[in-house]
């Protein structure tokens, strides 16, 4: 059996140096983050944008769904990736992330595809399943928290076959490490169990940044 090679910083920027670009809103968002401290950490990493570019191309993906937008890389990423004729909805509770996130997508010329709005997700979530609204993929990257309740609510948004990806799912590494039983830690090793096992979807953990299990609907 072949051992899997594990990711240092080293590996991970060859990686970037030998794969897609980042356009320069992109570039200006991270630069943007870094500015901010510890909390740039929330941002998504590159080879995550990338992974979800070549997803949404691959599943001509047109109707997007995100919960947590912070400063936009993730919603840029994913609206350069769509056609003209589709749309990104975003979903974050903090007005001011919100407002440079606006700024961002103007800069990138995709203003006109992404819809933010701005209160607690969950109650967003009740509404678009009130309308019945439906997409081809909801992003969700947010308060760890609440993942179970934004999996179950992303449930019933998507049609068969379409995509939940969530992010964060292994946890710096620590959902295997047996030393750390924290209450966040937990909570995503509950999460990524109940996954799991939930016959509606089938899911695969993918090792892309802080770990994504992308679910497809059954
Ligand atoms: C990890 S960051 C998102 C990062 C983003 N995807 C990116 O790549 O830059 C998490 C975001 O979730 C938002 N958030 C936390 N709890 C929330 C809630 N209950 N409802 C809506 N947004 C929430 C935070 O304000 C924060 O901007």
């Amino acid at each position: 059996m072949s051992s899997n090679i594990s990711i240092n910083n080293e590996i991970e920027e060859y990686i970037n140096n030998h794969s897609l670009k980042l356009n320069s809103v992109q570039k200006e968002i991270i630069l943007y983050n870094e500015t901010l401290g510890k909390i740039k950490k929330m941002q998504i990493a590159v080879s995550q944008c990338h992974f979800l570019h070549l997803i949404i191309k691959i599943s001509k993906i047109k109707k997007i769904l995100e919960i947590g937008t912070f400063t936009g890389l993730s919603t840029v990423s994913m609206s350069l990736a769509l056609p003209e004729d589709g749309r990104l909805i975003s979903l974050d509770k903090n007005q001011e992330t919100n407002k440079i996130a606006l700024n961002f997508f103007k800069k990138a010329n995709q203003d006109s595809k992404i819809k933010t709005i701005i209160r607690p997700a969950f109650e967003s979530l009740k509404i678009f399943k009130d309308q019945n609204k439906k997409f081809d993929l909801v992003f969700i990257d947010a308060d760890k928290e609440n993942y179970k309740i934004y999996y179950e609510e992303s449930l019933n948004l998507i049609n068969q076959d379409s995509l939940i990806i969530i992010d964060n799912v292994l946890w710096h590494g620590e959902v295997v490490d047996k030393k750390k039983n924290d209450r966040l830690t937990t909570i995503i090793r509950e999460f990524n169990s109940y996954v799991n096992s939930d016959k509606r979807t089938e899911n695969l953990i993918i090792p892309v940044g802080d770990g994504l299990t992308v679910c497809r609907k059954l």
